[in-house]
């Protein structure tokens, strides 16, 4: 009965993630399949119902409040870690803002040893899982529950090698995400203003200004984002040049900007 009911589930929701997923629920013998099904019929993501999503990997623990660590975001880990077509990266010293599960700065910790890593998150959900989620994967790093604008203004400058960010950034108007999404998922994870992209114009300044001379900012956005970004950038008075990546899709989805020397 159960291998039917899982045979079914990996029918309507077949990828490699779910079956990942399902493995897990094996092992959880309190969690009642029909209840399961029941809740994935009202639309609630699979992730929250289990409390688990796989990332890179590792398995993150997740739930309301948490943004879901997406597919689309890995192809920024494997840039760092693997293919290196803007780097090299120096990664001695690692901030993630708006780290949610923590899963991207998680993810380079995990490969790279040397690395001293932070992560800040403002949410109260959201850094409880920070918090559960170092604990779970054995992570040695440091943890800032505070938005990051207050954060930044006690921070010395230049002192970050590499920053990474996933950062809200979707327009509260986009009519193209799902219900699913916009239902369960936390609203100050998704949307940003002005067109999606307050979150990235806000923090530009702060965090160049952070970055060490050849530092590395690498951060998330919108596949329609691209030209908006671009003439805002081009907008700042330079002293960095930038490089676009795109994620498994083909789509335009990060931007790495490297801070010359002055
Ligand atoms: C798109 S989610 C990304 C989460 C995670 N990094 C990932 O890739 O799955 C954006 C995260 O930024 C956090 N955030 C939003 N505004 C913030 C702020 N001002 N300071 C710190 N974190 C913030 C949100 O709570 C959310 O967890």
């Amino acid at each position: 009965m159960q291998d039917d009911f899982k045979k079914n589930l990996l029918k309507k929701y077949s990828s490699y993630e779910t079956e990942l997923i399902l493995l897990g629920l094996s092992q959880d013998s309190e969690l009642s399949l029909k209840l399961i099904e029941e809740r994935l019929l009202l639309g609630e993501p699979l992730q929250y119902i289990v409390g688990a999503a796989f990332f890179y990997n590792h398995t993150y623990r997740v739930g309301p409040g948490v943004l879901i660590p997406r597919l689309d975001s890995e192809c920024l880990v494997e840039e760092v870690i693997k293919v290196q077509k803007f780097g090299p990266y120096d990664l001695s010293k690692v901030l993630d803002i708006g780290a949610g599960s923590g899963c991207l700065g998680f993810e380079i910790l995990k490969e790279r040893k040397e690395c001293c890593l932070t992560s800040i998150e403002n949410s109260h959900q959201s850094f409880s899982y920070l918090e559960l989620n170092q604990r779970q994967l054995n992570i040695k790093s440091n943890l800032v529950k505070e938005d990051f604008l207050t954060w930044f203004k006690t921070q010395k400058v230049h002192e970050y090698s590499f920053i990474i960010s996933n950062p809200p950034y979707i327009d509260y108007e986009d009519q193209h995400i799902e219900r699913m999404v916009k239902e369960y998922e936390p609203q100050s994870a998704l949307f940003s203003k002005n067109d999606g992209l307050s979150h990235i114009m806000d923090w530009a300044k702060p965090i160049i200004s952070l970055l060490k001379p050849d530092g590395i900012w690498m951060c998330e956005f919108g596949f329609t984002q691209k030209a908006d970004l671009k003439s805002y950038f081009e907008s700042l008075s330079g002293g960095f040049t930038l490089n676009w990546g795109r994620d498994l899709a083909g789509q335009d989805r990060y931007f790495v900007l490297r801070k010359k020397h002055e």
